[in-house]
């Protein structure tokens, strides 16, 4: 197991130790580990090439940390325990030594299939067990897995299908979240039209429901599992090898294929894990984020599981068939620690207190936030009536890109401050930026926040485009990992984070870029260009404001018809969740002369704003009234 802080003082002479000898302070977390062979360097880096290494020549396989290095201990112990989205139907226990037999069972699967280390495996299912035995099984043979998550649409799936050049698909027929069945298998079918790379699709029974089957390459999961043994020798993987790729949104309206490698991946993500939450064996750990995102990976599937713990993995949704759901889940499995998003402590609040304060939560220990900031009203909500005025709350600021948590206060260990994520982990070295790359020292500084040095966990490239990587990340600030978020230091050294300041938006902790937004608007016959910008939202954090010009038709015919179809097409070309809120249409955009369109003006009217600053540079300063008009209309409803 990693070294666990427990004091304040600990934590601030870890934290020295880490800045002053980081490599000694990352090798010495790694010794928890099983190596087959270990490193001969701990890190090598250069951020202006943007090219990460950490500890070099190791060899290892992750599930012999997670199944091998446990089993003699815990055996017998839960691993999983996955609670279904109908609370009438019966959970699922699976102990470590059922869930490695599973493991390796699925890995037979693959390798029977012709999956090889290194081959890309798409992962397209809902929240349900085989979804984290795929994961574990393509750990397991070396093969590199891409979940996406099961809201994203056929277009979605199939353009990262294909960025990755996966072999194989792995789906279901059919997903159920609250009172929501979704058809996978025929998104999937209709993916695969257009995915040559795809040798078989191999499929979960979930609901039974009948489904097109395709001779050619569709195969049961059930069946499939059938005709191979639980034997699978783990394949030796280097530290350096890819585990997994995951795609993000970016500013541009491709999606990113953020990569990970095993070894530094394996041990930040469990040294977080074990630290931020203070877990102690024999607790139970309940993250209700999706594997679909990051959130999953590394603190339901990955960390969770090094750690030998015990994790709670639920199909639904926290309103389902009431707004007790979680809390009852909290109460049936005895959960010690619980991890969520702010949206889902948003909508909880909207629904009425006296669902969570009919529970006594007694076993809750530590209650988490991730994904967005969190307000004050939600913080202080959650604080008083889910952690009963008794847990700390770990509002945790991370990324996709990041592997796992960097600023979060540790568990009853760093003193929590409402929509703050306080202090940054050991071994991560936050720096502020202003615009002009100077450094803004001391306390009470407000900049970008960037990363001066390399922890484990980041990310090393994105698939197939490194040089979009160095683009991305180190290039606006030289020598630095960018991180796209604004972040304020206060008067006791506590980062509070403010959110992105680039093209991409938040939404129910979902992250989206506004250019592939616009990008499905626009491919509408009728649409000649968009804006979308986010606003304020009190549920979901930002919601999507969407601003479109049409061909050959005058603002005024544009109604609800043509809205409808605007938003079918967002929900078909990417996923309903990035359908706008609200779409006004305009006789044009406001625009420099150089043609671009000037997005911060539209950002600062739909948050209320009327001081747009200098509009000299327009080329139709006119038009502004008149989108102000609508927008001011639209906000009040
Ligand atoms: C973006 C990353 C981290 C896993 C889930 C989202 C925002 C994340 C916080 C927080 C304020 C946060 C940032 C970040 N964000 N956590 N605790 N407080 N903002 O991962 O989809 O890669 O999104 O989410 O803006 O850059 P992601």
């Amino acid at each position: 197991m990693v070294p666990k802080i427990s004091t304040l003082s600990g934590y601030l002479h870890e934290y020295q130790k880490s800045i002053a000898n980081p490599t000694g302070f990352w090798e010495n977390i790694a010794e928890s580990f099983y190596w087959r062979k270990k490193w001969t360097d701990v890190l090598q880096w250069d951020f202006h090439k943007a090219e990460i290494k950490w500890y070099l020549g190791g060899k290892l396989n992750i599930t012999e940390n997670i199944f091998e290095r446990h089993l003699f201990l815990r055996g017998e112990q839960p691993a999983i325990i996955w609670e279904p989205s109908n609370p009438e139907e019966a959970s699922r226990t699976f102990t470590y030594e059922e869930l490695f037999s599973h493991v390796k069972r699925f890995a037979n699967v693959l390798r029977s299939h012709a999956v090889k280390k290194g081959d890309r495996v798409a992962i397209y299912l809902p929240m349900i067990p085989e979804l984290t035995i795929a994961m574990l099984a393509c750990a397991r043979i070396g093969a590199i897995h891409s979940v996406v998550f099961a809201g994203f649409s056929a277009n979605a799936l199939s353009e990262r299908i294909n960025d990755a050049g996966a072999k194989i698909l792995i789906t279901a027929d059919e997903g159920i979240r609250g009172d929501k069945i979704i058809n996978l298998k025929e998104t999937a079918d209709e993916a695969l039209e257009s995915c040559p790379t795809i040798k078989s699709n191999i499929i979960v029974k979930r609901t039974g429901s009948p489904i097109d089957w395709n001779n050619r390459i569709d195969y049961w999961y059930h069946e499939e599992m059938e005709k191979v043994n639980d034997e699978a020798i783990a394949q030796e993987m280097d530290s350096e090898d890819p585990l997994f790729i995951l795609y993000t949104s970016g500013s541009t309206g491709k999606p990113k294929g953020v990569m990970h490698t095993t070894g530094g991946y394996m041990v930040y993500s469990a040294y977080t894990f074990r630290n931020v939450f203070q877990y102690s064996s024999g607790d139970i750990f309940f993250c209700a984020a999706d594997i679909g995102w990051i959130t999953g990976h590394s603190y339901i599937v990955y960390g969770p599981l090094l750690e030998g713990a015990t994790t709670v993995m639920f199909e639904g949704t926290p309103t389902y068939p009431t707004p007790s759901r979680y809390w009852e889940i909290i109460e049936k499995h005895q959960v010690n620690e619980f991890y969520t998003s702010p949206t889902a402590i948003r909508s909880l609040i909207a629904l009425g207190q006296k669902w969570a304060d009919n529970f006594e939560l007694k076993s809750l220990r530590v209650i988490g936030s991730v994904g967005e900031p969190i307000n004050e009203e939600a913080w202080h909500w959650y604080h008083d009536h889910v952690g009963k005025n008794r847990c700390p709350i770990v509002d945790t600021w991370w990324q996709t890109e990041t592997g796992g948590i960097m600023i979060s206060p540790i568990a009853g260990v760093i003193p929590t401050k409402p929509s703050f994520a306080t202090l940054p982990l050991p071994g991560i070295q936050p720096i502020i930026l202003n615009n002009e790359n100077e450094k803004l020292c001391g306390k009470s500084v407000e900049g970008n926040l960037c990363i001066k040095f390399p922890w484990p966990g980041m990310a090393r490239t994105l698939w197939n485009d490194h040089e979009r990587f160095i683009q991305a990340y180190f290039s606006q600030f030289p020598g630095h990992y960018y991180t796209g978020d604004g972040v304020r230091r206060d008067e006791d050294g506590y980062y509070r984070i403010l959110g992105r300041m680039d093209d991409v938006i938040n939404v129910a902790g979902h992250r989206l870029g506004t250019a592939e937004i616009e990008n499905a608007l626009n491919e509408h016959p009728l649409v000649s260009e968009s804006a979308v910008v986010g606003y304020p939202h009190k549920i979901k954090g930002q919601g999507i404001f969407a601003f479109v010009v049409c061909n050959d038709l005058p603002a005024k015919d544009a109604g609800e018809e043509l809205k409808n179809s605007l938003l079918k097409g967002v929900a078909k070309r990417i996923s309903p969740i990035a359908k706008p809120d609200v779409i006004i249409f305009t006789r044009s955009l406001p625009r420099t002369r150089s043609g671009k369109i000037m997005r911060r003006i539209l950002r600062k009217m739909v948050e209320g704003n009327t001081d747009f600053g200098d509009v000299s540079t327009l080329t139709n300063p006119d038009i502004i009234q008149e989108i102000q008009t609508k927008v001011l209309e639209n906000l009040e409803k």
